[in-house]
Order: C-alpha cells, then structure tokens, then sequence
C-alpha cells in the first residue's frame, strides 16, 4: 500500500438474496476478498470488510409470485442462507447486513434526496408497457413474447434465453404480461435519470489515465464502454418493492436496485460504526476496494463512481480487482439449470473442508479469464498438494520432534551451509507473496507460499535426520528446529487462505498470535517453547467421492435435457395404404457381433419364420452384442438391402430414440414366433 493511505474499506459484492451462494461466487468474489482482508489485518493495517445481501429488484418479486409467497419472505429464507455460508466458510466480514435494513432505507432515500436536491438528476417522461389488468407498469422481465430473432415464444423483455440476444421490450412480437397474461398498453410514465453522459469527460480521466494499473479486464471494459459513450441512466423504477422514491407524486415508484445496492456498502458500514463510519468512506486517507464478478465492472467502475462524485463528499474506489467467471465441469454456471455446487451441498458432502475448497478455488481463481472447476483438479490439488506437500511436511516435522524432543522445540546447536541456504529461500518467500498480494495476485501468492512447504520436504530428504538420529542428537536438534521454523511460517503464511487450516497449526504450535510482520523469521519458536497434541491436518480424498460427484452433476445434466426436451412436430399425414406398404416383422437374433472398424455399427443374424437375414444397425453404442443374442426384435423386412461396411444389411431393425440420444430397441411385450408381423 502507498504511504498516502492509513486504512482501507474492503466491500465484497453484495448477492442476490434470491438463492444460495455457489462456487463461482467465491472464486470470484468472497474468497479473494477475505484472503486480502485477513492479510492486511495480519500486517495490523486498518482495515474493514463489509458485505451484505442484495434483496431487491425484479427477480425477487418474480420469485415471490410464482411461490405464492411476499418478497420479503424470499430474502429473509436467502438472506439467512448466505450469512450462514459465509460464516462456515470463513468469509469473515465485520458486518454482513442486508439492503432491507432501516439504516439502508434511511441512507439510500439520503444519497438520493441529496442528488434530487442539488439538481444532479434528470426528469424524463417516455412510454413504457402497462398491464391494464394488474394496473402497474411492467418491468421488462415481466413481459414475455415472440423473440423476434429465433421465434422462441418464451422471450423475456430483456433477453432471450434461447438464442442468447438482448431485448428491448418493443422488440418482443406479441408481447404479454407475465402478471396477468394481458396485452400490456403503452403509458406515459416518469423517472429521474442520471446524466451519465456529464460525466463521461471525468471518468475517461479518472479511469483511463489516472488507473491504468486496474486489472487490465476491468480496464479494457471501462475503455470500452466509455469509448460507445454514456447515456444518461434511469434511477428509478415502477414497482412495488424496494426504497420509495422520496419525491412528492412519485408514489408506486422505487429506487432502481443498481442505484440503492451499491450504497448499501455505505449503510451497511454506518450500521457497524454510527459513530465513526464516515471516516471509512470521506477522509481521502482511506483506501477503498471493491471485490466483484466481472458482470458488476460497469456499475462499480462507472456508475457508482458516478454517483459518489455527484453527491461529492464520498471518496472513489482505489482499486476494483474483478474477476473473470468460473465454469464448472465445461459449462458456464447457472442457478436456473442447477448446474453450480451450491456452498450449502458441499458441506454435508465434505464436513470440515471448507479450506479444502478455498484452497482449490485460489489455485484457479478466474483472475485474468474464465477457468474451469473440475472434481478431479479438486481431488488432484487436495492430494497432490495440500496432502502429499503442505500436510506431509507439517506433519513429519511434528512427528519427528516429537519422537526425540518430546513436545519441546529443541535448540539450535550449529548452523550449517545447507542451513543457512534455505533460511535464505524462505526468507525471500515474504517479499514475493506480500508483492503477489498486494496486486491482487491471489493465485500466485498461494502458490509462492506453498513453496515454504516445497522447501521443508527438500530439507528433511536432504538432511535425512532419521538417520542422523543414530549418530549425532545436536545436529537434529538444528534440524527440527528449523524445520518447526517453517511450519511457523507456513502457517502466517498461509493464514488468509486456509485460515481453519492455520488456526489448528497455531494451537498445535501454541503460537499466541501470527503477525505477518515476523514472517521470514527463524526464531518464532523458542527453543524449549512447549508445544501441543499434533494432528492430521488434510486428508486424501478417494476416487469413489469424487465420482459421486460427477455422478450427481451427470444426473442434473440428464434432468436439463428431459425438462427442455419436447417433442419433434408430428409429420405429414398418410393414407393407410402408405403404411400398409411397410412390412414390419418380429425376428430373434441368432448371432450379434460388432462389425471391424465401424465403432456404431452391430451385425445382426435374424430368425425372420422364412429363413435367416443379416442386418447392420448403428446401435453398438447403446448395447452389447451378446446381451442381444436370443432376443426378438421389430424389423423392417421389405426395406431394399444396402451395404454398409461392406455387408449388405437386409433390412432395418427399429429402436426409439431417447433426449440425450440413447438408442432403446422395439422389442414384443410376449415372445411371439418369428415372423410374425407388427400391424
Ligand atoms: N447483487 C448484484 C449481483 O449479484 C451485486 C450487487 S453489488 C452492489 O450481481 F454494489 F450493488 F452491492
Ligand atoms: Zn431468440
């Protein structure tokens, strides 16, 4: 951090309270923004960590309908979830509060009264669609109708979920209320906008040539976005849930919730600190950082800022370290398909390894693109480095002393060359984390930091005290002691990462407190300091969970494409003659086997009550041939023969084509004779 700063307010993106927190959520958010907290506080920097929940706007009250239930009750079932799984993970903010709070109403309706009042808006009336049945004004997820460019009827007035376009309600062909299902009407109706457009001189400045050092995503997105030029942008909102607009006249409008979350950072640190919260959000002394996903960059790096300036007794960001988006197993997360490890889940399937899963999520933190969370990177990076690295040298240090030291750290006698050189390597370790830290470089931090680790298991191969044991006490004694010196280490070190991990280690080392500031040094443990009970910190995780893994995410997957499936369109119709043209027979199979090089293809020897026919069928895939022999099957017997492969098929054999494509074969309910015919 610069000189010029003495304390710093860290805010992690306030979530949706309309569903749990998932793994891309603390990849990209949570996790870094605690790791940074937890460091500055272990350099003893002022620091506070302010989180909440985002518990209005749109979906929350679509929610609300379709469950029959009010919004309020949606967030407060959410709310408690999130807080809950922060907690277990320990995301460990000093207020996680809530937008529906009294303090928040109180200072959003503020911020906004200050701006209306000093002219910072603009009034504008235009047309927007209304629902004469439920008699209020749509939102745009509330109108539904034809997407002009796929001809999907289920289009939302924002976007189309089928082929992915942006939509403007206007667009939509035949649109309709998701309220009522009435034809909504256009109306006049009036807002108050922000003139983004003002201030677009300002944050072309600020941004492009004031923060170049931004995380060149955040950066290129700000460029980008400036250089289509701003528009002025709608604060409020028709709509029955949210903060009231304070204006006379306004009534059955509220504050748009891109305008009243992001001040819920402010009103979530005046509930913390009544007294002495706009120390943390006026004095230029401050520092402030704001943790997000990279779908938030416009409105913490533009709007926001915006905002703040406008009302113009606010300090402005520092630094938005924003992060790319995690995908899991291939494909993007998504809370309306299921496909997310929900926090919740994992911790019945993996009690207790919370640090197990912060610490993969840092290893492939989407910090500079989008990257993928697989369950066999998870199991590799669990035993490969957390087990077989960290564990490993933790506890053969410990293990060690304890076999011929007993709890005692023992003293130093002589240092040797090989000595000295990995207290220099570890020593070094400090700076490069510190420096990966405090550019954001969370995964490359985690991964220096490991290297302490790295270099205890290369010092105990190489010094091979076991054996020394046998012929020289003193030089073990130097030995472990060192050894112990590192795992002191490691575990500052690795405190904001794996912090459960690290709290374990400090009581197991009967360390009082860990101050980064010591890191790099070799005496954190006196010689004689007592120690206590050493346990296993990490353990290997078997083949046979991960699979259940997969096996869970490979059922919602199949559970997706039933729900979406639906049924091809029926085709032309025919006469009866046509179909009587079809010989269709049952035959039993005498002989199945795979044809050579052809990996669909089957040849089938078939009983047909004249003689025996060959048939080639491309189903090899969905079974195998000797679970077929002896089985009747539906075939077309006056198909003209073609060759495939070389042999010449003699018919068709007929099989009903499941959603994800598996092949099931027709078969007689009741063994008849071959022959006979299928009418
Ligand atoms: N709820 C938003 C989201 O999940 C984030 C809000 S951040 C805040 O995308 F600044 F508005 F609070
Ligand atoms: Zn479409």
């Amino acid at each position: 951090m610069e000189k010029k700063f003495k304390r710093t307010t860290v805010t992690a993106a306030l979530p949706y309270a309309n569903g749990p927190v998932h793994i891309g959520h603390m990849a990209g958010v949570y996790v870094p923004a605690d790791t940074y907290v937890r460091y500055l506080r272990l350099k003893k920097q002022p620091v506070i960590f302010i989180g909440g929940s985002d518990e209005h706007g749109v979906p929350i009250t679509i929610r609300a309908r379709k469950e029959g239930c009010k919004p309020q009750d949606i967030v407060d079932r959410y709310h408690k979830i999130i807080k809950d799984s922060f907690k277990e993970f320990g995301i460990s903010f000093d207020i996680y509060s809530r937008t529906t709070s009294s303090t928040h109403h109180e200072v959003a309706t503020q911020f906004f009264e200050d701006l209306y009042k000093s002219n910072k808006f603009v009034e504008k009336t235009s047309e927007q669609y209304y629902d004469p049945e439920a008699k209020q004004f749509l939102a745009d997820r509330y109108i539904t109708g034809t997407c002009p460019h796929c001809g999907n009827e289920n289009a939302y007035g924002d976007q189309c979920e089928k082929c992915g376009t942006s939509l403007s309600p206007m667009e939509l062909i035949n649109p309709k209320s998701a309220i009522s299902g009435a034809q909504p009407i256009m109306c006049e109706t009036t807002h108050w906008y922000l003139p983004l457009n003002d201030y677009e001189e300002w944050l072309r400045k600020w941004i492009l040539e004031e923060h170049k050092e931004w995380r060149p995503n955040v950066y290129g997105q700000c460029k980008s976005w400036l250089d289509m030029h701003l528009q002025p942008r709608a604060v409020t909102r028709d709509l029955d849930w949210g903060i009231p607009v304070p204006v006379k006249g306004a009534e059955g409008k509220v504050l748009y919730v891109w305008f009243d979350a992001p001040i819920g950072y402010i009103s979530n640190t005046k509930e913390l600190l009544p007294d002495s919260w706009e120390t943390w959000w006026k004095d230029p002394e401050t520092r402030l950082v704001h943790f997000i996903g990279k779908d938030n960059i416009v409105f913490h790096c533009i709007v926001f800022p915006a905002m703040l300036k406008a009302q113009g007794s606010f300090i402005l960001p520092d630094n938005v370290p924003a992060n790319e988006f995690l995908n899991l197993e291939g494909d993007k997360i998504s809370t309306s398909r299921n496909w997310a490890v929900w926090l919740n889940e994992y911790l019945v399937d993996f009690p207790g390894k919370q640090d197990v899963l912060r610490y993969v999520l840092t290893a492939n933190a989407p910090e500079t693109k989008d990257n993928d969370f697989t369950w066999k990177d998870f199991q590799a990076r669990n035993n490969n480095e957390l087990v077989a690295i960290f564990g490993n040298f933790v506890n053969r240090a410990m293990v060690l002393t304890s076999k011929y030291f007993g709890s005692k750290v023992p003293a130093v006698s002589e240092m040797l060359q090989i000595d000295n050189d990995i207290v220099a390597e570890f020593v070094d370790v400090k700076s490069k984390v510190e420096n990966y830290l405090d550019n954001f470089r969370f995964r490359d931090a985690q991964k220096e930091a490991m290297n302490l680790a790295r270099i205890g298991n290369k010092y105990l191969a190489d010094t091979e005290p076991w054996k020394v044991a046998k012929t020289d006490m003193a030089r073990v004694q130097t030995i472990l002691n060192l050894s112990l010196q590192l795992v002191a280490n490691l575990a500052i070190a690795f405190e904001p990462f794996l912090p459960f991990t690290c709290e374990k280690l400090r009581k197991m080392l009967n360390m009082p407190e860990f101050d980064w500031n010591s890191l790099g040094s070799i005496s954190l443990l006196e010689s004689g300091h007592e120690m206590n009970q050493h346990e296993l910190l990490f353990e290997k995780i078997e083949d046979d969970v991960i699979e259940a893994q997969v096996q869970k995410l490979l059922a919602t997957k199949k559970a997706n494409e039933e729900a979406n499936y639906r049924a091809k369109e029926i085709r032309e119709v025919v006469d009866f003659s046509d179909f009587e043209k079809l010989d269709i027979r049952v035959g039993t199979v005498l002989e199945c086997n795979k044809v050579p090089k052809a990996d669909k293809l089957l040849q089938f020897l078939i009983e047909d009550g004249l003689d025996k026919r060959t048939i080639v069928s491309g189903i090899a895939k969905h079974y195998k041939p000797e679970d077929l022999v002896g089985k009747q099957v539906c075939f077309i017997a006056n198909l003209a023969p073609r060759k495939l492969k070389g042999i010449e098929s003699q018919g068709m054999i007929l099989s009903a084509e499941n959603v994800d494509g598996s092949l099931s074969i027709i078969m007689p309910e009741k063994s008849v004779k071959p022959g006979s015919e299928v009418k």
